[in-house]
């Protein structure tokens, strides 16, 4: 089996190029490759005979899609075609990474993978779109919604508020916005068991269990040495920012638990994060 991973240079693109075998597996990121561009991304196709995408190339600044929604649009959908089109020449099955910002986060409990998405900002915009034309070109598909992500080294929540506590910095984080926060090499790791054990379809996969922003660095920085380190409690309304979050954007993996696709607690996968970082 060869994989091709779009965003490979990214937070979860780069964990599937480290895990899988070198000979097996294909990166592809910018400025080499752009998901806009056929031609850039055909030629990979040309020359290489693939049976898995693992399309992971997106805008995912949340605000940044917020400020440019047709750049948001450009790359997470139009890019998502084009990767699509090429899936269904050359028969290859695609998984499409997209998010629990698909939802509107009012719904009382978790989202199942058959609740109705209703997005609120450009992100979650674009990433529908990108869902609905994965399933408009292909039959062999996977959709896996996943949120929070974090890796070491990557772009994510956890990094930013150590590096505020490191530099002796303010800390304000909202404590009405929940969600499951997914250790990128754990969802990386159950991506591969999904796709080999569990039919086609739109699955769900974050580690268990949920909680707020403010209890997600509360317990980072617990765990960090930063006990003594205030963090100041603020509202979703009250946080100046260029998009709006799902509120409650929590997900629940039941498609992916009938196939014996499970994750670990937030809590632990947490643990083994600062376990790895600290050895680096
Ligand atoms: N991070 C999360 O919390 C989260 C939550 C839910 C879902 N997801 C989804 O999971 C996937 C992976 O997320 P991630 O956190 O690993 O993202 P990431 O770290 O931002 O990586 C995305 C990669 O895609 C590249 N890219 C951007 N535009 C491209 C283009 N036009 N052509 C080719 N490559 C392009 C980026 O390059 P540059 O860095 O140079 O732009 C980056 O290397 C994404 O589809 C995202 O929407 C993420």
């Amino acid at each position: 089996m060869t994989y091709l991973v779009t965003g490979s240079k990214g937070q979860l693109g780069s964990i599937f190029v480290d895990i899988l075998p070198d000979d097996l597996v294909i990166g592809i990121d910018l400025p080499e490759y752009d998901i806009t561009d056929v031609e850039s991304v055909r030629k990979v196709f040309d020359c290489n005979s693939i049976d898995y995408v693992i399309h992971c190339a997106a805008y995912t600044d949340v605000d940044g899609c917020a400020r440019n929604p047709e750049q948001a649009m450009l790359v997470n959908a139009i890019g998502t075609e084009t990767v699509a089109n090429l899936c269904a020449e050359y028969d290859a099955t695609m998984i499409l990474l997209s998010t629990n910002e698909v939802f509107n986060g009012n719904k009382l409990y978790s989202y199942v993978e058959w609740d109705e998405p209703s997005p609120i900002n450009s992100y979650g915009q674009s990433k529908l779109a990108a869902e609905k034309i994965t399933e408009e070109v292909l039959d062999n598909y996977f959709i896996v919604r996943t949120s929070w992500m974090y890796a070491i080294g990557g772009v994510n929540f956890l990094h930013s508020i150590l590096k505020l506590a490191r530099f002796g910095k303010e800390i304000s984080v909202v404590t009405d916005e929940l969600g499951a926060p997914t250790y990128a090499n754990d969802l990386a790791i159950a991506i591969l068991e999904l796709i080999k054990r569990a039919p086609y379809g739109v699955y769900h996969l974050v580690n268990s269990g949920n909680v707020s922003r403010y209890g997600l660095a509360r317990r980072l920085l617990d765990l960090t040495g930063y006990n003594s380190v205030d963090i100041q409690p603020i509202l979703l309304g009250d946080y100046k920012r260029d998009s709006r979050p799902p509120r409650k954007g929590i997900l629940a993996n039941w498609e992916a638990y009938k196939y014996g696709v499970v994750l670990r607690p937030w809590q632990t996968a947490l643990e083994e994060f600062l376990t790895n970082l600290r050895y680096l």
